[in-house]
């Protein structure tokens, strides 16, 4: 059985809960979620490793930050800790066991330089984790899908290359997507991402790489 989070609306919530299960993520543990945005998965991610454990909630955006402490006040998490800083130059308070990005990688100009840095903030040993998709392997009625507005919206298939280039031992690695036709949470994510109603049309959305690597210890 998966590990519970608090996602419950997002789609890409089983392929987190599935890495976070494999990893053993818990009690105590200290995370960075890089490229955070609103914070969602840092709070899930708090939900996890309770009081005791750490999540830097990292973003380029200084906006991220207000909505972040926002979401972690709502859910009455204060072991979140919203920190303005761009990928490329992370450098945080203390070694992470895990650093985190989802939905980042397609949007930074040099994908390995961060997960480089993301692998530089873990500890010996800790891990780093990315969800990037593919996003032309997504469907809308059996077309591809795009996404101009993405520097790299395919980086999901680089991504093993990725961290072992980044100096990081690749532990494990795979694909999933979410898919549906009608009305639902797919077509619902669709709508919400794109501004296109699906209709009827049967949907894959773009499946999420996950990559699990190890910095050497
Ligand atoms: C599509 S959102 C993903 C949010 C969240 N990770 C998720 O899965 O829901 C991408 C986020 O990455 C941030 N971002 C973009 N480039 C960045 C960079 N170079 N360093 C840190 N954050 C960056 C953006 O400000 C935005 O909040």
């Amino acid at each position: 059985m998966v590990t519970e989070l608090g996602l419950r609306n997002d789609v890409y919530r089983r392929p987190l809960a599935t890495a976070l299960e494999r990893l053993g993520v818990g009690p105590g543990w200290r995370c960075a979620d890089v490229g955070a945005g609103a914070g969602d998965v840092s709070v899930a991610l708090a939900e996890v490793v309770g009081p005791a454990g750490r999540i830097f909630a990292v973003d380029s955006d200084p906006l991220a930050r207000d909505e972040v402490a926002a979401a972690a006040a709502a859910a009455a998490r204060a072991q979140v800790v919203a920190v303005t800083q761009a990928g490329e130059d992370l450098l945080l308070p203390e070694l992470v066991d895990l650093a985190f990005c989802r939905f980042l990688l397609m949007h930074v100009h040099e994908p390995a330089i961060v997960l480089a840095r993301m692998g530089r903030a873990t500890r010996p040993g800790g891990f780093v984790v990315a969800q990037e998709p593919v996003t032309t392997a997504g469907r809308i009625d059996g077309t591809p899908m795009s996404m101009p507005g993405a520097r790299h919206p395919d980086v999901g298939a680089l991504l093993p290359a990725l961290v072992r280039d980044a100096g990081l031992e690749l532990v494990d690695a795979w694909a999933e997507a979410p898919a549906g036709a009608g009305p639902g949470p797919v077509s619902a994510y669709l709508a919400s991402l794109t501004g296109v109603d699906p209709g009827d049309d049967p949907v894959v959305l773009p499946p999420l790489v996950t990559v699990i690597a190890r910095r050497p210890g």
